[in-house]
C-alpha cells in the first residue's frame, strides 16, 4: 500500500506540471475506474531489447541436452521474441571450464551432426527417438541440478569448442544477441581472478568470428556459500579492469561487458556493488542484478496475487539505482537475471497463468524506474520459471512475453489509477510498438493487471475517450483456473499453428467510447489508435 504512494510521490514532482486535462474526479460505482494519462513527456526511453530472456548455464553440466536447441520448434519461439538479448549465465557460470580440446561423446556427436550450422541456419529436425529419450532423462538431470543447489555443492564441468558452436547457433540463428558469463572463481593464489581460460575461450570464438558480449561471474556476493571464497567488489572491480583490457587486445574491442550481477540488493551486497562500481565502474557498460519475489519451495499462490508482494520491488530497484547514481551516473541499470521465484520456481506456479501477474507488474514498474533491459530466467532448461517446457510446449508468460513484445514500445510513459487504492489496479503506459503492421506513430499501449475479484472498467482519459481501442485481453483457459498452463487471448485459445508457425495475436476492438473491461484476476494490453501523442511521434 505505501509504496506504490511514495512511486507517486517520487514522480510527482516533475510530472505534476505535465498532467493534461482530465476530467474532475466523480464518485461512482466502485467498479469503474478513472484513468488519467500523463503523455507530454517520455518518463524513459529503454532499450529496443527491454524484453530479454536467458539460458540457465546449468545447461552445460550434461551437454547431450543442448541438442533440444536445435529444435527448429524452439528456434521459431525464440525469434519471435527478438530483438532480445541472450543471457547464458546463473550460478554454473563460475564451474565450468573450457576444454578446446575436449571431444564429444559419441552419443553427443550422433545428436549434433546436423545442428551446427548458422551460415544457413538449417538445424534438421531431431530425431523422435533422440528426442524421447533425452525427455525421459530431463527429469533426474532437473533433480541432480535441485540437489545441488539446496545443497550448495556445485561441481566443476568443462565445456567444448562444440558446445559452444551450439550455444551460438541457437543465438545467432533466432535473431539473438549472446551474452555469455565467464567464470569468476578461476583464481590465482594471491586471490586475483585468473583469466588463462577466459583467453582460451576469446581466442577460440574470436577464431569463428562470433559476435558476443561478455559478464564476469554470477551473483559474486554468494561466492563464500558457494565455493567458500569471498571476493570483494574492488578485487571483483580489478578483475572486470583485467578483463577488459583482454578484449581490448583481442577481436573483442568493441564487444559489451556487462556486470557484476549481484544479487538481491541487501545490506552486505550493496556494499560489494558500491565498491565494485567505484574499482571497476568504468568498464562496464551496464550494471546488471538480480532479482527474485521469493523462494520457490515456499511461495504460495496468495502471495502470486499479493500486491504487497510485488511492491516489494520497488524498493530493491530504488536501492541500486541510488548506489549506481552515487557511484556511476551515466551507467544504464540492467535486470540481468530475474523470475518469479528462485530455486528453480514455485511448482505449479511459476509455470501457470498466476505468475504473468508478477512478469507483467515487473516489467511496468522496471520501465517506469528505467531500467532498459529485462532478462527473464529462463527461456527453455531446467525449473518452472520456463517460457518454453521441455515438450517445447509455450506457457502462458511466453505468450505474454509475445505481446509484449508485439504491442509495447521503449518510449516509457506514465498512467494511473484515480482514487485512493490503486495498489490491485496496476497499469502502466507505453507508446505502441511501431513495428507491429496495425499501429502507427503516436498510438498508446496501455497495460494492466487486475488483482481485485471483480471485475474493473478502465476510463479513459477525456481528450482519448473516443479513440478506437484494440483489446488484448489474457485469461487462463480451463478447470485449473489462475493455474492453468493453457491461456486465451480474447477468447480464443493460444498455441502454435505447427512447429514453424506462431498462431496469429488478433485484436479485439472496442467500440469507441466504451470503457476497458477487466475481469477479475486477468491481465492484457489495450491500443489506443490515432492518439497522435506527440512525445511518441
Ligand atoms: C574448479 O576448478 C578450479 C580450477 O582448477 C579449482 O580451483 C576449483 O577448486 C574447482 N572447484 C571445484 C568445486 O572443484
Ligand atoms: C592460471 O590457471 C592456469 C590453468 O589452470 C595455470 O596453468 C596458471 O598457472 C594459473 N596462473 C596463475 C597466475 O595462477
Ligand atoms: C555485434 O552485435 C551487436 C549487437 O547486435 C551489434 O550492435 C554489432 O554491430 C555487432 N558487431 C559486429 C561486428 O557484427
Ligand atoms: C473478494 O474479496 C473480498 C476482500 O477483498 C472478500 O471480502 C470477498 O468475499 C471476495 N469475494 C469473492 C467473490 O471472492
Amino acid at each position: 500500500m505505501l509504496w506504490p504512494l511514495l512511486l507517486l510521490l517520487w514522480l510527482w514532482g516533475p510530472l505534476s506540471a505535465l498532467a493534461q486535462g482530465a476530467p474532475a474526479w466523480t464518485a461512482q460505482a466502485e467498479d469503474v475506474v478513472d484513468l488519467e494519462f500523463f503523455t507530454e513527456q517520455l518518463l524513459h526511453l529503454v532499450s529496443p531489447s527491454f524484453l530479454s530472456i536467458t539460458i540457465d548455464a546449468n545447461l552445460a553440466t550434461d551437454p547431450r541436452f543442448l541438442t533440444f536447441l536445435g529444435s527448429p520448434k524452439l528456434r521459431t519461439l525464440a525469434r519471435a521474441l527478438s530483438p532480445a538479448y541472450l543471457r547464458f549465465g546463473g550460478t554454473k557460470t563460475d564451474f565450468l571450464i573450457f576444454d578446446p580440446k575436449k571431444e564429444p561423446t559419441l552419443e553427443e556427436r550422433s545428436y549434433w551432426q546436423s545442428q551446427v550450422n548458422h551460415d544457413t541456419c538449417q538445424s534438421e529436425p531431431i530425431s523422435i527417438d533422440v528426442m524421447r529419450k533425452l525427455q525421459g532423462e530431463w527429469p533426474f538431470l532437473e533433480l541432480m541440478l535441485l540437489r545441488e543447489q539446496y545443497q550448495k555443492k556445485f561441481k566443476n564441468s568443462t565445456y567444448s569448442t562444440i558446445f559452444v558452436d551450439m550455444l551460438y547457433s541457437f543465438a545467432k540463428c533466432s535473431g539473438l544477441d549472446l551474452i555469455f558469463g565467464l567464470n569468476a572463481l578461476l583464481r590465482t593464489p594471491d586471490l586475483r581472478w585468473n583469466s588463462s581460460n577466459a583467453q582460451l575461450l576469446l581466442d577460440y570464438c574470436a577464431s569463428k568470428g562470433y559476435n558476443i558480449s561478455w559478464e564476469l561471474g554470477n551473483e559474486p556476493n554468494s561466492f563464500w556459500k558457494k565455493a567458500h571464497i569471498s571476493i570483494d567488489g574492488l578485487q571483483l572491480g580489478k578483475d572486470f579492469v583485467e578483463l577488459h583490457k583482454l578484449l581490448q587486445k583481442s577481436a573483442f574491442k568493441d564487444a559489451k561487458l556487462y556486470g557484476p550481477d549481484i544479487g538481491q540488493p541487501r545490506g552486505k551486497t550493496v556494499k560489494l556493488l558500491r565498491s565494485f562500481l567505484k574499482a571497476g565502474g568504468q568498464v562496464i557498460d551496464s550494471v546488471t542484478w538480480h532479482h527474485y519475489y521469493l523462494d520457490g519451495r515456499i511461495a504460495t499462490k496468495e502471495d502470486f496475487l499479493s500486491s504487497d508482494v510485488l511492491d516489494t520491488f520497488i524498493l530493491s530497484v530504488r536501492k541500486i539505482l541510488k548506489v549506481t547514481k552515487e557511484m556511476r551516473p551515466r551507467k544504464t541499470v540492467w535486470l540481468g537475471e530475474t523470475s518469479s521465484a528462485y530455486g528453480g520456481g514455485a511448482p505449479l506456479l511459476s509455470n501457470t497463468f498466476v505468475a504473468g501477474f508478477m512478469w507483467l507488474d515487473k516489467l511496468g514498474i522496471s520501465a517506469q524506474m528505467g531500467i532498459q533491459v529485462v532478462m527473464r530466467q529462463v527461456f527453455f532448461g531446467a525449473g518452472k520459471y520456463h517460457l518454453v517446457d521441455e515438450n517445447f510446449t509455450p506457457l502462458p508468460d511466453y505468450w505474454l512475453s509475445l505481446l509484449f513484445k508485439k504491442l509495447v514500445g521503449p518510449q516509457v510513459l506514465m498512467a494511473q489509477v484515480k482514487g485512493p487504492d490503486r495498489s490491485k489496479l496496476r497499469v502502466y503506459l507505453h507508446c505502441t510498438n511501431t513495428h507491429h503492421p496495425r499501429y502507427q506513430e503516436g498510438d498508446l499501449t496501455l497495460y494492466a493487471l487486475n488483482l481485485h475479484n471483480v471485475t474493473k472498467r478502465l476510463k479513459l482519459p477525456y481528450l482519448l475517450f473516443n479513440k478506437p481501442v484494440d483489446k488484448y485481453l489474457l485469461k487462463p483457459l480451463g478447470p485449473d483456473g489462475l493455474l492453468s498452463k493453457s491461456v486465451q487471448l480474447n477468447g480464443e485459445t493460444l498455441k502454435m499453428v505447427d512447429d514453424q508457425t506462431l498462431p496469429a495475436l488478433t485484436e479485439k476492438p472496442l467500440r469507441p467510447g466504451s470503457s476497458l473491461g477487466m475481469p477479475a484476476f486477468s491481465y492484457g494490453f489495450f491500443v489506443i489508435r490515432n492518439a497522435k501523442i506527440a512525445a511518441c511521434l
